[in-house]
């Protein structure tokens, strides 16, 4: 047996901050205790927090390693997608198998296994896209939920390629009502952007900018819209990936008001980019494309609230990188070809303890949604998301006066840009430690591939 302990720190949950000492016995954490009480115990290893914030390890619910979209795929492997992770202090992942249209959930299921098996540095989950709702593929939900496989993603976008109709997203929500699967909704209306895109590039609006001009607020407010009806309908709870409009934001808070299991996440480059970014010189908007898109700027500080409202109950990445020479660049001259999705798996935890430090939120609100609401949204709580005696031993010793810029030339994901080049952040995970063991030890990498092991999920624990 080894047993690690943690001495000093500052620990903090979604629902507590001591300063406690941190037991670890293999892959578990058996004691949070008085620094007095763990004068007397003995460990392998000794790490001193003294200054340091001691979390759980980030649980990212929405990555998309390898992903293929628009003719190329995410370059993020596995592999290198949850090094980054490890970095950044996330110590979970959960990422979207995908149904091939015209296949089975069980196809999709078994590629993404396959793709994952034995090369994640951290551990890892899946949720299912739906792309092709069928009697077969609604029976199969029933058994992926019985392998862990516990959430389905569905598309308004995306015509042609991901998308399903109303028919069939109320079809998946009844399923998702009878089994205690949870629906996960990608919210714009894509058939009617579709349009928008077809007119834009007629007249000649060919620039990345115009990706946020076609994918407009009030169709992903009307797509959140009807989604949640959908779920009232089916009497099934819903929940929004990507949310970044204000009008969209403003249908949740009503649902929510209104006593219905209407639940959202939002996204770091919600949060800190805006068209503003995706509208600079050249072909560098390129960078900043990704579905929903980027809002004008006051569009954050409704974010920031809802966050603070808990209309807003998780923040994911949205991890999909596309490299800008030679996958961004596939748009040049048509911005409908741009492969959609930014990098972020490594930076999710320090923009968020920036936003602690900038006052949009407390620091156990900043646990709490990075960490604790993830893993009770998608049942891995507590598991995952704390630090309890039982929970794993996915701890980050988390330096909060650190200093670091965010730029590609230091990042670990395999992407050539950073989508926040040059930003100065204070916080920097400094020793992060996944199922017992330190896989980043001060600037230093000592994980490896095929450590993260798969996580199997049970159903949401949010309304249980
Ligand atoms: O632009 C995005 N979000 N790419 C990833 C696919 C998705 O819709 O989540
Ligand atoms: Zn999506
Ligand atoms: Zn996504
Ligand atoms: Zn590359």
């Amino acid at each position: 047996m080894s047993r690690t302990l943690i001495r000093n720190g500052l620990v903090i949950t979604a629902s507590d901050e001591l300063s406690a000492d941190v037991l670890i016995e293999d892959e578990k954490i058996v004691a949070v205790v008085d620094p007095a009480v763990a004068q007397g115990f003995t460990a392998d290893t000794v790490i001193d927090a003294t200054d340091r914030y001691v979390i759980p390890g980030g649980v990212d619910a929405h990555t998309h390693m390898e992903m293929p979209f628009g003719g190329t795929v995410a370059s993020d492997t596995f592999e290198t997608g949850t090094r980054a992770a490890a970095w950044g202090g996330t110590t979970t992942i959960v990422d979207f198998a995908i149904q091939p249209r015209g296949g089975s959930l069980r196809e999709g299921l078994d590629a993404w296994h396959a793709k994952a098996d034995g090369n994640c540095a951290v551990d890892y989950a899946f949720h299912m896209i739906m792309s092709d709702v069928t009697d077969s593929s609604l029976k199969e939900m029933e058994a992926l939920i019985g392998e862990g496989i516990t959430s389905f993603k569905l598309f308004m976008a995306y015509p042609g390629n991901l998308y399903s109709d109303d028919g069939r997203i109320l079809r998946a929500l009844q399923k998702g009502a009878e089994t205690g699967g949870l629906i996960m909704m990608h919210a714009e209306n894509g058939i009617a952007i579709d349009v928008l895109v077809e007119q834009a590039l007629a007249r000649g609006q060919s620039d990345p900018r115009y990706h946020g001009v076609v994918r407009h607020a009030l169709l992903e407010a009307e797509a959140t819209h009807r989604a949640i009806k959908l779920a009232q309908v089916a009497g099934a709870p819903i929940y929004i990936v990507h949310l970044s409009a204000i009008e969209a934001l403003a249908e949740i808070t009503r649902a929510r008001d209104e006593g219905y299991n209407a639940f959202a996440e939002t996204c770091p480059q919600y949060l800190y980019l805006s068209t503003a970014d995706l509208a600079r010189p050249g072909f560098e908007g390129a960078k900043y494309v990704c579905s929903t898109p980027l809002r004008p700027v006051d569009h954050q500080a409704a974010l920031w609230r809802g966050l603070r409202t808990d209309d807003l109950s998780v923040v994911s990445t949205d991890h999909c990188p596309f490299c800008f020479k030679d996958q961004k660049e596939l748009g040049l001259g048509d911005f409908s070809k741009i492969p959609n999705g930014l990098p972020g798996v490594e930076t999710r935890m320090d923009l968020l303890h920036q936003a602690v430090l900038d006052g949009h939120i407390g620091r156990r609100r900043w646990i709490e949604i990075a960490c604790a609401t993830p893993a009770r949204m998608f049942g891995l709580y507590p598991r995952k998301g704390t630090i309890a005696p039982g929970a794993d031993a996915d701890v980050v010793v988390y330096d909060p006066a650190a200093q670091q810029v965010l730029s590609a030339q230091t990042h670990h994901m395999n992407v050539d840009y950073s989508a926040y080049e040059g930003k100065a952040i204070t916080g920097r995970a400094e020793t992060v430690i996944s199922r017992g063991r330190v896989i980043v030890d001060d600037g230093e990498y000592r994980g490896s591939a095929g450590h993260g092991r798969f996580q199997q999920r049970s159903t949401c624990q949010y309304l249980k």
